[in-house]
């Protein structure tokens, strides 16, 4: 297990889980190391009566960079395959539990395509959400290509997901991307008081209601599936290549 990823029970708040990014000096670039950490805890929260509710945080400033380009790099040579990330989507599919993320600074890549499968996202006023998938020579990941239409319309997500543009917390909030806009400073307290109200919540009503809103995870699966043999099959591409060593060898 890596300290890449710390795993909190604050007592204040009994319920909740905290899985948090802790890899500052690299922006929060996940590693396989850290999602391996990040499905053992899933998996540990999903098996605890005591979770009710499951929290994704950053550093301050720092939500999340995407996926540590240099791990893409490697996978591209086929000398290893993001299966952890690929077992962290499915966790995100199938558990059963709340979950929440807030983000302060810069949500890039999986950081932002993470929060689609949160049921509430808190921004600070200086979030930044950006997807820049297709300038990496890639193609959107994590059902987001099914998510994000659905959530803001193809308009919007069509300037996140293929235009590589970014999205301002204020637009995030306007288009329906986050549920709540505060500064952040109380970003943490806010995030965990929702958190908290949803451990509070009758478990199984909570877990039924939750179930209905977020439809057939059937579809969502299939689409991510979809999505990493496209994205496999991008990583060995001269224009993936190329963009990683252009950002590897800045
Ligand atoms: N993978 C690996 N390392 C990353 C990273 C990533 N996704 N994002 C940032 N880092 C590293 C940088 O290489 C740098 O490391 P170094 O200090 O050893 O050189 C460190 O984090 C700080 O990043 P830096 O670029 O200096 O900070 P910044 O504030 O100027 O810019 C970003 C931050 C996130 C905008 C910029 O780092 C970036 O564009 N990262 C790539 C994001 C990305 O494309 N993610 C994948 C999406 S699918």
């Amino acid at each position: 297990m890596t300290d890449e990823i710390t795993i909190d029970h604050p007592s204040d708040h009994p319920g909740v889980r905290v899985l948090r990014f802790n890899r500052p000096q690299k922006k929060n670039a996940l590693t396989q190391a850290m999602y391996r950490s990040l499905n053992a805890a899933l998996d540990e929260a999903e098996a605890s009566d005591a979770v009710r509710a499951i929290v994704f945080l950053g550093s301050e400033g720092c939500f999340c960079a995407g996926n540590d380009l240099a791990d893409f790099a490697t996978m591209a040579t086929g000398s290893a395959v993001g299966g952890e990330t690929l077992g962290f989507l499915r966790r995100l599919v199938e558990g059963s539990k709340p979950l929440l993320s807030g983000v302060d600074g810069l949500a890039v890549g999986i950081g932002t395509t993470l929060t689609l499968h949160c049921d509430l996202t808190v921004a600070s006023e200086r979030a930044l959400f950006k997807t820049p998938f297709v300038d990496l020579g890639l193609v959107p990941e994590a059902g987001s290509s099914l998510l994000l239409p659905r959530l803001i319309g193809h308009q919007r997500a069509f300037a996140l997901l293929c235009a590589g543009l970014s999205m301002s917390a204020t637009e995030a909030l306007q288009s329906g991307l986050i549920a709540r806009l505060v500064p952040a400073e109380v970003l943490e307290r806010e995030t965990l008081a929702l958190a908290a109200l949803l451990a509070s919540k009758p478990p199984e009503a909570l877990r039924l209601s939750r179930q209905l809103l977020r439809g057939d995870p059937d579809k969502l699966s299939a689409r991510i599936d979809e999505e990493a043999a496209l994205f496999a099959s991008r990583l060995q591409s001269p224009e993936a290549q190329a963009a990683f060593a252009a950002f590897l060898n800045r």
